[in-house]
């Protein structure tokens, strides 16, 4: 366990550069299992789930070794152990793609049950329907997903709900399977685009990135010795772009995908903020007054992301007026809410909707990450407060945010981090 002091209540100024994207990082790596070879990965972020991720390939037998570049990776999945026993993948949701990835390598995969954030049922139907589509077989075992195939065929899949893993699922397990595959209301985040484009590189057939029918055409093998440069992480750059407009603050951010951040950057000018976007990958936020009261609806990409549903809540509690958020995503993602009351909120929630009705000011207390994005929701509170807080369970914040403290601190923020003895 671990924890960070803040002392906060100060403008967040100077400039920032943005990391790798772990939702991009987590399937491109389980993707390198497809590559009977050496593949490069470039600015891959240095964060709990990454560590975990490696930590899996290589109980799986890849050969992983720093590159020169921090952040770089040579990968090589020439050999692997299609008998490793998948225990460690229930430590993150990220392990999903083992399913297409392992089941295509060889023939037949046991993926224990996922954990992950908290935020809801997360089930996995979405991605098992798909795997039978195109021809595997399903046995559950004590929780345990078995599926085995004498050899993927491609086939038209229906996604009933645009989900991101069932998408990426879809997409990995098509790629080598005979003949050609049509995947229907494919989700459209940015991540899956860099899936597809690593793919692309090693010799993949995919068509439609980005939309929501998404067209590929099996191929015998991919290809090794190509590189990949991971996308920037928008959630992060979102997070910050919100702790500046909370602390009043003036930040350029450098690194980041404007146009995967455009919905945020609308909702944050509409709350009074001003944004001057910078050529493609940088902007400078800066915000001057309380800001306004807001409405946000969590959607699947382009709409509003729900991983920045928890940090804009902590915006809201200190808006001028009543803000409502609709959270359309995941069942059980306003857990936060309870720790910022704490911090002197007031936010009242139904499954779906919570209504935050914004003060001045929130009051210094101790408070619990109760996931990755809520932790950062309490840190970004933290910072608008001009006196000391307390965020337990950081290593929940640690998982999907690199040097985050480090960055902070680079930026004047009066923060300390602990490792609490266990
Ligand atoms: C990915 O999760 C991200 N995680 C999440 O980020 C992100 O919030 C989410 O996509 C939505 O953008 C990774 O990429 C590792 P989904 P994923 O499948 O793939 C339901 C973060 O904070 N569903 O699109 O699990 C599911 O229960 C994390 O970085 C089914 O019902 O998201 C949820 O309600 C949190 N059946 C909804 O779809 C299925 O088979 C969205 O899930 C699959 C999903």
């Amino acid at each position: 366990m671990s924890q960070v002091k803040i002392c906060g209540g100060k403008p967040l100024g100077g400039s920032i550069t943005i990391s790798g994207a772990k939702n991009a990082s987590l399937p491109i790596l389980t993707a390198c299992l497809l590559i009977k070879g050496v593949t490069q990965l470039f600015n891959v972020p240095d964060i709990g789930d990454i560590r975990t991720m490696l930590r899996i390939l290589k109980q799986i037998g890849v050969k992983i070794t720093d590159g020169e570049e921090p952040g770089s990776l040579w990968i090589d999945a020439t050999e692997i152990n299609c008998l490793a026993n998948l225990a460690d993948a229930e430590k993150i949701r990220g392990s999903q793609t083992l399913l297409s990835t392992m089941l295509t390598r060889c023939g037949e995969v046991r993926l224990p049950p996922l954990g992950g954030c908290n935020i809801g049922s997360r089930q996995m139907d979405l991605h098992i329907n798909s795997l039978k589509r195109l021809g595997a077989d399903l046995e559950m075992e004590q929780g345990w997903i078995h599926m085995k195939t004498s050899g993927l065929k491609g086939s038209t899949i229906y996604l009933d709900y645009s989900s991101v893993g069932a998408t990426e699922n879809a997409i990995l397990a098509a790629c080598l399977a005979e003949g050609n595959t049509i995947i229907e209301n494919a989700a459209q985040e940015p991540e899956i685009v860099d899936l597809i484009n690593f793919l692309n590189k090693a010799g993949a057939k995919i068509f439609g990135l980005g939309s929501k029918t998404i067209r590929v055409v099996g191929v015998k093998a991919l290809k090794p010795n190509h590189y990949h440069r991971i996308m920037p992480d928008r959630i992060e750059a979102g997070s910050f772009m919100i702790a500046t407009v909370m602390t009043r603050g003036d930040l350029i951010i450098n690194h980041m995908s404007v146009a995967d951040n455009s919905s945020l950057i609308y909702k944050l000018k509409e709350i009074g903020a001003s944004i001057d976007i910078i050529g493609q990958d940088s902007v400078h936020v800066r915000m001057k007054k309380r800001p306004n009261s807001f409405q946000i609806k969590t959607m699947p990409y382009p709409g509003f992301p729900t991983d920045l549903q928890s940090p804009m809540m902590a915006l809201a509690c200190i808006s001028e007026g009543v803000s409502v958020i609709v959270e359309n995503v995941f069942e059980n993602r306003f857990q936060v809410a309870r720790e910022l009351t704490k911090m002197g909120a007031k936010i009242v929630t139904t499954e779906k909707v919570a209504t935050v009705f914004g003060s001045s000011s929130l009051t210094p207390a101790t408070v619990t990450s109760p996931d990755l994005r809520g932790g950062m929701a309490l840190i970004l509170a933290a910072l608008s407060i001009p006196d000391t807080s307390v965020i337990e369970a950081y290593e929940k914040v640690d998982r999907g945010y690199a040097n985050f403290e480090k960055k902070l601190v680079s930026l004047g923020v009066n923060i300390t981090k602990q490792e609490e003895l266990t």
